[in-house]
C-alpha cells in the first residue's frame, strides 16, 4: 500500500517535470485530483480496508493529495512566470527605434482635390473659410430656413450630441456666420465670395455610395445683381481645372429650403463624354452639386438686405468629386486608412 502511494508520488513528480505548458498541467491535475483521478481512486479504495489500515492509509493518501495540490499551484505560478519572461525576451528582439520602411507619406485624395478646388477659387478672388464640425441647431438648420419640425430635416439624418449641439450635416451650417462676417463689406462695394470646405456627418447606413462621414465644399457669392449665370461660370471654371478638360454642365430643378430657385447641377459623364454608358446610367450626365440662389430669408437672417443684394450658393460633394476624378468605386475606401488603397494617388502633388 505504502509503496503504491510512493510510486504514484514519483510518477506525479516525473510527469510534472516534463511539462512546460499550462494546459498540460491542467490535464495532470484532472488525471490525479479529478473525480476519476488517480489520487481520488486511492481514497475511494479506503472503504475496503480494515479500520486500522484505513487510518494510516487515509493519512498518507491525504498527505499525497495535499502535496499534489500544492505542487500544482506552485508549478502554475512557475509556468506563468516563464511565459512572461519569454514574452519579455521576445519584445527585446523587437526594436521600436528602427524606422518603419513605409516610404514617404502622402496626401489623402480628398486633401488633394480640396486643395485644387481652393486654388482655383482663390485665384478667382474667393476667401477660404474654416468652420467647426460641432455646430448648433440654429446654425445647421434654423439659419438656413429649416425651422424646427420642418420635414426637410428628414433629408439629413443628424447626429445630435447630449448637450443639444450636433455634428454638422452639411457645410451650409457655416452660411450664416460667413454672411455676418463679410456682410458689412457689401456697403463698400466689395462682394462676399467665400468657399468653406468641411467634414460632414450623417447617420447613414453605409454602402459603396454612402458614408456617415464625408466632405463637402460650400461656396457663396453675394453682391448686387448676382444671378445663376455667375454660378454656372464659376462651377465650370473650377471643374475644368480639376478634370483638366472642358466640362459641360446642366441644371435641373432641385429643392432645398435655403435656395430659391434651387437646382441640381449635373456634369457631362466623365467616362463616356455624354454618349451614355453604365456609369451614368446611360443618361450622359452625372449629378454633382446642388445649388441655387440664396433664399431671401437666409440673407435676412445673415444681416443682409435681400432687396438690395442677391447671391448664389452651392454645396459641392467633395467626396463625390474625388470618387469621380479617381474612379473610386467604393466610398468606404476613403475613410479606411488603408495605405494600399490610398497611396495610389500620391503622384498628384
Ligand atoms: N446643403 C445641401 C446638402 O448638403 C446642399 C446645398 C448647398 C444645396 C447649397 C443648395 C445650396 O444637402
Amino acid at each position: 500500500m505504502n509503496n503504491e502511494i510512493l510510486e504514484l508520488k514519483q510518477r506525479f513528480e516525473d510527469e510534472l517535470a516534463k511539462i512546460d505548458d499550462l494546459q498540460e498541467l491542467e490535464n495532470i491535475r484532472v488525471n490525479y485530483l479529478g473525480k476519476k483521478g488517480l489520487v481520488t481512486d486511492l481514497l475511494k479504495r479506503m472503504s475496503t480496508l480494515s479500520a486500522e489500515e484505513r487510518k494510516t492509509f487515509g493519512q498518507k493518501v491525504n498527505e499525497l493529495k495535499g502535496i499534489v495540490g500544492d505542487r500544482i499551484v506552485s508549478r502554475t505560478a512557475e509556468l506563468r512566470d516563464m511565459a512572461i519572461k519569454q514574452e519579455i525576451e521576445r519584445m527585446k528582439e523587437f526594436d521600436l527605434s528602427v524606422p518603419a520602411d513605409l516610404g514617404r507619406g502622402s496626401y489623402h485624395p480628398v486633401t488633394l482635390i480640396q486643395r485644387q478646388c481652393e486654388n482655383v477659387f482663390r485665384s478667382m478672388g474667393f476667401t477660404i473659410e474654416d468652420y467647426s464640425e460641432i455646430v448648433t441647431d440654429y446654425e445647421c438648420f434654423e439659419a438656413v430656413n429649416i425651422p424646427k419640425d420642418h420635414p426637410a430635416r428628414d433629408m439629413q439624418d443628424t447626429f445630435y450630441l447630449n448637450n443639444g449641439q450636433l455634428l454638422k450635416s452639411h457645410t451650409s451650417a457655416a452660411q450664416n456666420a460667413i454672411l455676418r462676417k463679410y456682410g458689412k463689406s457689401l456697403e463698400n462695394g466689395v462682394p462676399i465670395k467665400a468657399i468653406f470646405p468641411g467634414r460632414c456627418f450623417r447617420n447613414e447606413a453605409t454602402d459603396a455610395c454612402h458614408e456617415n462621414t464625408f466632405f463637402q465644399m460650400e461656396g457663396i457669392m453675394v453682391d448686387k445683381d448676382i444671378s445663376i449665370s455667375n454660378l454656372i461660370y464659376f462651377m465650370k471654371a473650377m471643374l475644368s481645372e480639376v478634370f483638366q478638360k472642358d466640362i459641360k454642365v446642366r441644371l435641373r430643378p432641385g429643392f432645398f429650403p435655403f435656395v430659391e430657385p434651387g437646382f441640381e447641377l449635373d456634369i457631362s459623364c466623365l467616362i463616356c463624354g455624354g454618349e451614355g454608358c453604365p456609369s451614368c446610367k446611360h443618361s450622359g450626365w452625372l449629378e454633382l452639386c446642388p445649388c441655387g440662389m440664396i433664399h431671401p430669408e437666409v440673407l435676412r437672417m445673415g444681416g443682409i438686405d435681400p432687396e438690395k443684394y442677391t447671391g448664389f450658393a452651392f454645396g459641392l460633394g467633395l467626396t463625390r468629386l474625388v470618387m469621380m476624378k479617381y474612379g473610386i468605386k467604393d466610398i468606404r475606401d476613403l475613410n479606411s486608412g488603408s495605405l494600399k488603397a490610398m497611396s495610389q494617388f500620391t503622384d498628384d502633388e
